[in-house]
């Protein structure tokens, strides 16, 4: 029952979101237009759960083939953006991992969100302090962060830093997300970020290439 209930609410996301392939959709915080400064020490640091193969592939999960590779939505996202910068990146994962079928994915996410479970990462970033700017990606997960991203902004210090947010989603755009890391983060600077569409990601390499040159970060090398 669950995940009809998890339908019905998704198709009206769609509908009231049709225009959420954008970078600024539900923001009220100030975002700079351009990463200040130069010589940057750039981090991607990124959160994405591409179901198995073997799902049923109209659930909200998604896989990106591109290339015949395999990707989250997400994974795929921070890949191109890595290449395009040269980055350095680490996947958030938490030291327990996340159920490999939709319906108890769901639900725990659910429960996570629900109650304010922060749960404990298995990532641990030791030299987070060498980099000025950090490009944080995440997927939508019931019109928010997952909350292993709440997790990711309670353990490391963004005072000073510059957060350039990215995420994938299946309707919802950026569902607040962009003043939640605001909100946590108060002393850092947020630069406009991107997102897409998990039906757009596979054909997403040139808007994010556009993206990157816009906010200064094309020619930018670690
Ligand atoms: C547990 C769960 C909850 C989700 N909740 C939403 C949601 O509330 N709104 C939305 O637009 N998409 C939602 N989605 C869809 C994901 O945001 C979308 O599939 C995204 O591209 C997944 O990225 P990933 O493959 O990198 O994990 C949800 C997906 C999952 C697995």
């Amino acid at each position: 029952m669950r995940i009809y209930t998890y339908f019905a609410l998704f198709c009206v996301s769609l509908i009231l979101a049709s225009c959420s392939d954008n970078e600024d959709n539900n923001i009220s915080s100030p975002t700079e237009e351009v990463v200040p400064g130069t010589n940057h020490h750039i981090l991607i640091a990124y959160f994405s759960e591409p179901l198995p193969d073997g799902v049923d592939a109209n659930t909200s999960a998604s896989r990106v083939i591109v290339n015949g590779d395999l990707y989250g939505s997400v994974e795929y996202m921070a890949t191109v953006i890595g290449e395009a910068t040269g980055a350095d990146m680490v996947r958030i994962q938490t030291a327990t991992p996340y159920p490999g079928n939709f319906d108890d994915l769901a639900s725990q996410a659910d429960n996570e969100r629900q109650n304010n479970i922060h749960p404990a990462l298995a990532t641990d970033i030791e030299n987070f302090d060498d980099y000025d700017v950090i490009f944080v990606g995440y997927p939508i997960w019931w019109y928010q962060m997952p909350m292993a991203m709440y997790s990711f902004f309670d353990e490391y210090d963004f005072a000073g830093k510059t957060i350039i947010p990215f995420s994938s989603h299946g309707g919802s755009g950026w569902s607040r997300t962009v003043d939640d890391i605001a909100g946590m983060e108060p002393n850092a600077t947020m630069v406009n970020g991107y997102s897409i569409s998990r039906s757009s990601v596979a054909g997403s390499e040139e808007g994010i290439l556009q993206w990157l040159e816009r906010i200064g970060m094309l020619e930018q090398q670690n």
